[in-house]
């Protein structure tokens, strides 16, 4: 990977989940818990189809299984006369490495696929991957910034950020976040064993210092909550 504060500049970085009136991202059973609906699925497949990559953490592959890809094909062809590749890139963090090469990241879709993995087991996971995804040596544990570093150099400006809830607080944590689209469910989930949008951490965002909103906008029965998180914002 590149040193850090290479030339090119990091991607701009959209966070994006939905999460219920608690807070929360999930609830514990296996079933995939639905907060969102057909009008904001429809934003963020507009929001998808408007970046250069997805990225989400391994745990969020494991327990959704989400193929990551554009839906609408007028937007698939937007991309292409606009002389994109017909789907973003899909990036993944990884720790431990064990995660499954017939996952539908991996499967889905004609796209580059590119993992950052904790250096103790990157070779473990390219052999487990096999071709399937560019295995990329992150650093113990992986190293955001470099990660975007890295990004930048294979031509991503726009990274759409999906979760979960450790990348969330990472990311948030760190201050490499651009901008976040919080989505509000109206309902709760009501079990602290479920993951929330953010764990523990020194955000640089608090009571001394607030953030700035940049939009809310009513989408039938949820809303968006728009806040802009560093100076490069870019009002859309
Ligand atoms: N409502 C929404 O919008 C939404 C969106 C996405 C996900 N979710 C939910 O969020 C939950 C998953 O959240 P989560 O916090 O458990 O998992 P996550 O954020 O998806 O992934 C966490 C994993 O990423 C890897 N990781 C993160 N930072 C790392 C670093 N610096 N170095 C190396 N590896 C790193 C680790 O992988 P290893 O495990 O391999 O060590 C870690 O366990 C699921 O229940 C999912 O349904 C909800």
């Amino acid at each position: 990977m590149p040193p850090t504060g290479s030339m090119l500049e990091r991607p701009y970085v959209v966070l994006s989940c939905a999460m219920s009136l608690d807070g929360y991202l999930d609830d514990t059973t296996d079933e995939r818990l639905v907060l969102s609906n057909s009008e904001d699925l429809d934003r963020v497949d507009a929001m998808r189809a408007d970046c250069d990559a997805i990225l989400v953490g391994a745990n969020t592959i494991r327990r959704d299984n989400p193929r990551l890809m554009v839906r609408e094909s007028w937007r698939i062809e937007k991309r292409t006369a606009n002389g994109l590749p017909p789907l973003p890139t899909k990036v993944a963090v990884v720790g431990h490495g064990d995660v499954d090469p017939d996952a539908r990241f991996f499967t889905a879709g004609d796209t580059e696929k590119i993992v950052y993995c904790a250096t103790e087991t990157a070779c473990r996971t390219r052999d487990r991957l096999d071709g399937r995804a560019t295995v990329v040596d992150g650093g113990e544990p992986v190293d955001l910034e470099l990660a975007l570093d890295d990004l930048a150099t294979r031509g991503v400006r726009r990274l759409l950020v999906e979760g979960g809830s450790t990348i969330h607080t990472l990311f948030l944590t760190t201050g490499l976040a651009d901008e976040l689209h919080l989505v509000i469910a109206p309902f709760f989930v009501g079990d602290s064993q479920a993951p929330r949008f953010v764990g523990d951490g020194r955000f640089p965002w608090h009571p001394g210092r607030r953030a700035t909103m940049a939009e809310v906008r009513q989408m039938d029965d949820v809303v968006l909550l728009r806040y802009a998180l560093s100076d490069r914002f870019q009002q859309a």
